[in-house]
């Protein structure tokens, strides 16, 4: 059973991605610098003044599409790709119709509707959205100025298959920006396939050091930073997480 294929997480990302911070935190109580995350990776991430014109974007593990709508922004072509039909399908009708109503869960059985809509000023004619797996890309993707991973490694099987494909996948001199809050399960990831999150030969290994091990062939490390955000499950219950951002650029 995939997760991603359901009502309760569909809405749940709806609202992360699309509500206002009346619509999250009705209350008041605090938590607004975690809101607005997928919009976050885009603009505290990406150096939109290094992409070149006609800059062609890739979402990778894009849910239901607001990091590829930003994108849509900086590039003149962005790719939205993502394992769950059920989110590429939202997206893609937020895309096409420019909004999608969803419930929003409060209590129980009580919700309350809402509307997602197509941020304003993208021009959706440059997005597309796809259903793909982030470990087995199809091969005639082509490459990229800017790639964007947000949350998506520690939801993979084999997070190491994704990170080969990068060299291939981010053009010379191009961006890639990867966020994780390090969050590794057994039930997404098998133990022996973590980035990091354990000791190896005696010292803290970190999933910044795996990514690095990995990447540092290829790309040059140019920033990390923490980016807080703020899930909401129902009206008295959020989750909040600070997402480690690495920024990289492919080497020439
Ligand atoms: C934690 S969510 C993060 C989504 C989004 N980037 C964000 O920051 O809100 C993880 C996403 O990865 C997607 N995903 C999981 N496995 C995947 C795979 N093999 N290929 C592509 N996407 C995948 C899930 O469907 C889900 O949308």
């Amino acid at each position: 059973m995939n997760v991603y294929e359901t009502e309760k997480l569909l809405s749940e990302y709806l609202l992360f991605h699309y509500a206002t911070a009346a619509e999250i935190l009705p209350e008041n109580y605090g938590g607004e610098e975690a809101l607005h995350y997928p919009v976050r990776c885009v603009t505290e991430c990406v150096n939109a003044l290094a992409l070149p014109l006609g800059a062609r974007g890739l979402d990778l593990g894009c849910a239901v599409g607001r990091s590829t709508f930003e994108l849509a922004r900086l590039c003149s072509s962005v790719i939205g790709i993502d394992f769950s039909h059920r989110f590429v399908g939202a997206a893609e009708r937020i895309r096409r119709d420019g909004m999608m109503p969803y419930e929003r869960l409060d209590e129980g059985a009580l919700t309350t509707p809402l509307t997602a809509c197509l941020p304003d000023g993208v021009d959706r004619g440059r997005i597309s959205f796809e259903q793909g797996d982030a470990m087995n890309l199809r091969s005639d993707l082509g490459a990229f100025d800017i790639v964007v991973m947000a949350n998506l490694i520690d939801r993979l099987h084999a997070p190491l298959q994704c990170l080969q494909r990068l060299p291939m996948l981010v053009k010379p001199g191009g961006q890639l920006v990867i966020t994780s809050p390090c969050t590794w399960l057994e039930e997404y990831t098998p133990r022996p396939h973590w980035l990091g999150g354990f000791e190896r030969d005696g010292t803290r290994f970190t999933t910044l050091d795996g990514i690095k091990a990995e990447l540092l062939q290829d790309f040059d490390l140019v920033d990390t930073k923490d980016l807080p955000f703020l899930l909401r499950e129902h009206a008295r219950k959020y989750q909040l997480s600070v997402a480690q951002a690495s920024i990289w650029r492919r080497k020439s």
